[in-house]
């Protein structure tokens, strides 16, 4: 089977890039990675693997010599037809995305009859359509476009990737969507094949949809604070209606990372742009920005003014199992917490390094109970398994106050209590 399976290109070595390029090498493809980032091309053959995602070093270490990396498009045109792009599409200052990297990739194809670009990267809708026409424009209408987007979790990417809910494939119906299928195959997942447009919508629908599960189950828990109710039981409540479904309905102290704050402004500007005012999104995006600062509220509620105490933030990526700080909810707690006048310490086991390029004015600590030590309040930002098993008797030694406030839900409020600290959840 092996032999049969064709050659790959995957340009960027990010996130999605990187997972894309060992999930098809473990499939028996051959993999061609390409990138501009010359250190990040020379850590990969070194072995290095510049990003935190669990089993992916080893999965890259498995597959080596299936694997290539360079600089050079060169090598990847020569080898492979379907060139999967996975490049950075971040939000600019107007909330629209920034597809210069994409145009890069575009304007960098030669001139082909038997190439095609799958885009894996997350793009708004009609991207498809004015690259088509780029290529039509400068004489490389040879060259097939295909809309592959990527729906991988950061923490568990490569289970994603092994096991997609389903595989959307848009196209305009000429060899390269039948190639893609076929590519993904093996994996059985199903197939939702569609046109190009569709395909992009599809990926921008989903997001914001669960970005609104998120806001939504939010909401739920703040009144639940308001009215006595426990949002954890409401959630389980909620979620056995197949209708609703249990996942996605953990509130917090608001979504963040690459994906769900940018894709759903970039929806809710695409529609904008277009004329149309999207009113649930505008929504969805207040709740997740105030959700975020209700933790300083809920700081001062219990120790009034915060001028000069110690904070503890444990936790700072924007959810476990990853080094990603983009979006991080930590960012907005600890800028709002230091214009309060608090001092902030911090510690995450994995995200210190990309904290530190990101925060300013923060203390950061090599352990939980170095973070904790003489502060008035400990925040749990992230549900890192080392949290969920602190032993509280030994944190209550440490501290000098007496607050928990557990911004995941996801310690047992009864051992906080009784090491005597006052424990305040989301929503219970
Ligand atoms: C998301 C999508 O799930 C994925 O399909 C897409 O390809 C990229 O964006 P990711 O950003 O890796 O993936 O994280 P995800 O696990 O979906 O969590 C996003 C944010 O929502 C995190 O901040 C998380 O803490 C928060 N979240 C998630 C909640 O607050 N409550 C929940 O119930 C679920």
């Amino acid at each position: 089977m092996t032999s049969e399976r064709e050659p790959i290109a995957v340009i960027g070595t990010g996130y999605v890039g990187l997972v894309t390029a060992a999930g098809f090498a473990e499939l028996g493809n051959e993999v061609y990675c390409v990138d501009i980032d010359a250190s990040k091309i020379e850590a990969l053959e070194r072995g290095d693997v510049p990003i935190f995602e669990p089993g992916l070093a080893e999965s890259i270490a498995a597959n080596r010599e299936r694997l290539h990396f360079s600089t050079e498009l060169a090598p990847a045109l020569e080898h492979a037809r379907l060139l999967f792009v996975a490049v950075g599409t971040p939000p600019t200052y107007s909330g629209d995305a920034d597809l210069s990297a994409v145009h890069a990739v575009v304007d960098a194809m030669p001139t082909s009859d038997h190439h095609a670009l799958v885009m894996k990267s997350t793009v708004p809708v009609g991207t498809g359509e004015s690259i088509r026409r780029a290529f039509d424009q400068r004489g490389k209408s040879g060259f097939s476009y295909v809309s592959c987007p990527e729906f991988l979790k950061e923490g568990s990417a490569l289970a994603d990737f092994r096991q997609p809910d389903r595989v959307v494939v848009g196209d305009a119906g000429d060899w390269a969507g039948e190639a893609v299928v076929d590519l993904y195959a093996p994996l059985g997942a199903p197939l939702v094949r569609t046109d190009v447009k569709s395909a992009e919508m599809i990926k921008l629908a989903a997001n914001a949809f669960l970005a609104t599960k998120i806001s939504f189950i939010n909401e739920i828990a703040n009144v639940c604070e308001e009215t006595g109710a426990d949002v954890v039981e409401v959630a389980r409540g909620m979620g056995l209606d197949n209708r609703i479904g249990d996942k996605f309905l953990r509130p917090g102290i608001g979504f963040g990372g690459s994906c769900f704050p940018k894709d759903v402004s970039a929806l809710k500007l695409l529609a904008g742009n277009s004329g149309y005012h999207f009113q649930l999104l505008t929504a969805v995006i207040e709740v997740n920005e105030l959700q975020k600062r209700r933790v300083v509220a809920k700081l001062q509620k219990h120790l009034g003014s915060l001028v000069g105490k110690r904070i503890a933030l444990l936790g700072l990526a924007f959810k476990a199992n990853t080094d990603d700080m983009r979006e991080a909810s930590s960012l907005v707690l600890a800028a709002r917490l230091q214009a309060d006048g608090a001092h902030v310490s911090a510690y995450d086991p994995i995200a210190e390094p990309e904290a530190r390029k990101l925060m300013r004015g923060v203390q950061f600590a090599g352990s939980a109970m170095e973070a904790i030590d003489g502060a008035e309040a400990v925040v749990i930002v992230t549900e890192w398994p080392e949290f969920v098993e602190l032993d509280w008797q030994e944190v209550a030694q440490k501290t000098a106050g007496r607050i928990v406030i557990d911004g995941r839900n996801c310690v047992d409020p009864g051992a906080v209590r009784d090491a005597g600290f006052i424990y305040e959840g989301v929503g219970r």
